[in-house]
């Protein structure tokens, strides 16, 4: 029998259901020579390499029993302990026992969510657009995926409401109220009070994601989800935009029954989230380096929005961007009629990436639409790059 190397037969419904081509574009990168505003990476010169060269050694030296060991599901207990701490610090309430574990990332927190959760055929809520990566993660798991519209400040709670009273009983809404990703929009303080009675109300689990909240351009924020109703939200973080992407490490902190089927589900994925950067995330935070670095990285981020806005300015009229208060994304609102996936080798012909806006809607909207990032490249390349597209779309344009 002629040996066969075609093996799909074998894949899992779930795995078809999923997309990706776009995420891996994204972390695969761009030609060189291309100014590309597409993955939502941090900037590596808010990496704490030299701090990281001396607690990594004493971590060596000292801890290498804890630090190089597997740790308990739900983390190293002192790690817990800081990160409860950080959270009483920044989100003004305690996790009670029970109530944090540490993730190996904020992506992770979506995964566990969705094999603790999620059956096939059971409806998330998500705004619209929202992550590419949770989108993602839904379909893997067989979700109905429901979208709530936004507008300029982000989810529209009555349209929630509506849906709620029409019957829509989602296993959770997914909602980044800070800098959101894709749209760089913020929800404000009425809306998230809003949005958490709602919830309670009706009983509906919020999932809250807030990967960019300590990267405000100003340094500052509005009360997180979780802090206005611990009893509904269950938060899911990330070391990844205020540390760094490879430490993989992130935490989820919600109500205790929940967090221990989150707890349940990494015991069948990786077990735990590695102890070294357990560890240096401990080290880091504890020595106060998080206060003293983050106000350069805001001023590091705040600075290249500035410059991506000077040359978003040159976009034709009938274009319009969002403008975000912290974080690394905007969200570029062409004419209608101009397709931004069909744009794209212009651009590339330019010199210029962006990821098309479509992947960001579970359902087929964002056609005119598209996402920069303005973390990566630095200020002079973020205005020359945003002319250049103002250039392709200009061309675009009937005459
Ligand atoms: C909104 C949002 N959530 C989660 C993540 C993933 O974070 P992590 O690197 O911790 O998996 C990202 C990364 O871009 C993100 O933008």
């Amino acid at each position: 029998m002629p040996a066969t190397t075609d093996f799909s037969h074998l894949f899992a419904a779930r795995a078809r259901a999923r997309g990706g081509a776009e995420l891996s574009a994204i972390l695969a990168g761009s030609p060189p020579g291309v100014l590309s505003m597409t993955g939502g990476f941090p900037n590596p010169a808010t990496f704490p390499a030299g701090v990281l060269e001396e607690i990594v050694g004493r971590l060596l030296r000292d801890d290498a029993a804890v630090a190089l060991q597997y740790t308990p599901v739900e983390g190293i207990a002192s790690v817990r302990e800081y990160l409860a701490d950080r959270q009483e610090q920044l989100h003004a309430r305690r996790p009670a026992a029970g109530e944090l574990i540490v993730t190996s990332g904020g992506m992770e927190c979506i995964a566990l969510a969705c094999q603790a959760l999620v059956e096939p055929g059971d409806a998330v809520a998500v705004e619209a657009p929202t992550y590419l990566g949770a989108l993602m993660a839904f379909a893997g798991a067989q979700a109905d995926v429901h979208e709530v519209p936004m507008d300029a400040d982000g989810l529209l709670v009555e349209a929630l409401q509506e849906r709620l009273a029409a019957g829509l009983r989602p296993k959770f809404l997914y909602v980044i109220p800070d800098f959101q990703n894709p749209t760089g929009r913020t929800l404000p303080l009425e809306r998230r009070e809003a949005l958490v009675e709602l919830c309670r109300r009706h009983g509906l689990l919020v999932f809250e994601d807030v990967a960019y909240r300590e990267l405000a351009f100003d340094g500052g924020s509005l009360p997180s989800l979780r802090s206005l109703a611990p009893d509904v939200v269950v938060q899911a973080g990330t070391f990844s935009k205020v540390f760094f992407p490879g430490v993989r490490l992130g935490w989820a902190a919600g109500p205790r029954e929940v967090v221990a089927q989150l707890a349940a589900a990494k015991q069948n994925t990786d077990q735990c989230a590695g102890g070294l950067g357990q560890r240096m995330v401990e080290e880091y935070g504890r020595a106060g380096h998080f206060e003293r670095e983050l106000p350069k990285a805001r001023g590091l981020y705040h600075s290249h929005w500035r410059a991506l806005e000077r040359g978003l300015r040159a976009l034709p009229a009938g274009c319009s961007y969002t403008e975000p208060a912290g974080g690394f994304l905007t969200w570029v609102t062409l004419p209608e009629g101009l397709d931004a996936v069909a744009m794209r080798d212009d651009a590339s012909a330019a010199g210029v990436a962006y990821v098309a806006g479509a992947p960001f809607y579970a359902g087929g909207a964002g056609t005119n639409e598209l996402r920069l990032s303005f973390s990566h490249l630095g200020p002079e390349q973020l205005e020359d790059a945003a002319r250049r597209l103002a250039g392709v779309v200009d061309a675009r344009l009937p005459a």
